[in-house]
């Protein structure tokens, strides 16, 4: 099997390129202005999408690459809709054409936050933000072109490499005694590696749809940063909560992102290990790179 991925140098595309290789699946991994190993390709151009398909002829589409910076998104919106709707369009398109099955990774952030309970599924997005809605514009284009399509929902992603929370509170506690974090925003943490585990699982799956998959368990930003430093062994930090209105930023974020894994749960393969699980394996493997 040959499995094209793009955002192959992104904090889940690492992991996902990675375990493919571990699995002896070809990968053919794109992304942009790539410094690794990735064919460079703006996903955006259609000529050079359609071109490597039509040379690589992949297999499956693992589509990663995505404008993640969500308050990046609030500012420059044509920019975050050409990268997460248009060149997710494009992708979907190149699947289609060539009846080539696509996961697409989307968001926890596609809902508005105001359930008082974990969302699944079958509930009704309604992003907040400009980056959630240029995602859900995203998942509507797969759905609208594609038959054989995975949408896979996640939330609060980490690895020990890339942009993520618990690297930038590590990296803050080198300089700063105290922090002040958010404790009325939740979610549920999820590791990349056990993501792109899940994914590969889809490779020979036929039940195709939507799924939502993050680590069990739910958290605040201000838990997280607390278990963080607890497992990282990190005792001269003090960590204040503090709510949403006291850390105010471009986009507004939904106070409770909680994704339940009801369709796996329906179908009796929900077994994730828990966030705190993950994240002491994360704070291992940190430990290991750091050094
Ligand atoms: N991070 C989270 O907490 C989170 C939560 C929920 C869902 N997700 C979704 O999960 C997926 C992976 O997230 P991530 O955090 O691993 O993302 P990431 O680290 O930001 O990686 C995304 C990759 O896509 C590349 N990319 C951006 N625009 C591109 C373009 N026009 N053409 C080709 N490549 C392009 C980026 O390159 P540059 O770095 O050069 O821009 C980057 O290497 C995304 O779809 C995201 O929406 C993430």
């Amino acid at each position: 099997m040959r499995v094209l991925v793009t955002g192959a140098d992104g904090m889940l595309g690492i992991c996902v390129v990675k375990l493919l290789e571990e699995n002896k699946i070809d990968v053919i991994p794109i992304d942009f202005k790539s410094k690794h190993k990735a064919i460079n390709i703006d996903i955006c151009d259609t000529d050079a999408v359609f071109n490597v398909v039509d040379k690589t002829k992949p297999d499956f589409i693992i589509h990663t690459a995505a404008q993640t910076n969500v308050d990046l998104c609030s500012k420059e919106v044509d920019k975050a809709y050409k990268i997460n709707a248009l060149g997710t369009g494009v992708l979907a398109a190149v699947a289609a054409e060539n009846d080539i099955p696509i996961i697409y990774i989307s968001t926890d952030y596609v809902f508005d936050g105001n359930k008082d309970c974990a969302y699944t599924e079958f509930d009704i997005p309604n992003p907040l933000n400009d980056y959630g809605k240029s995602k859900l514009a995203g998942e509507n284009i797969v759905k609208e072109l594609c038959n054989k399509f995975f949408i896979v929902r996640t939330s609060w992603l980490f690895a020990p490499h890339g942009k993520n929370f618990p690297l930038n509170i590590l990296e803050a506690t080198k300089t700063r005694k105290e922090l002040n974090v958010v404790s009325d925003q939740i979610g549920s943490p999820t590791y990349a590696k056990d993501l792109a585990e899940f994914l590969l699982s889809l490779l020979d799956n036929k039940l195709y749809g939507i799924y939502h998959f993050t680590n069990s368990g739910s958290c605040s930003w201000y838990d997280f940063t607390n278990k963080i430093l607890e497992f990282a062994d990190i005792k001269d930090v003090k960590v204040n909560p503090i709510c949403t209105a006291e850390w105010p930023t471009p986009a507004k974020r939904p106070k409770n992102s909680v994704l339940r894994r009801y369709k796996l749960e329906l179908l009796g393969k929900d077994n994730v290990r828990h966030w705190e699980v993950a994240l002491k394996e994360f704070i291992r493997e940190w430990n290991i790179v750091k050094l």
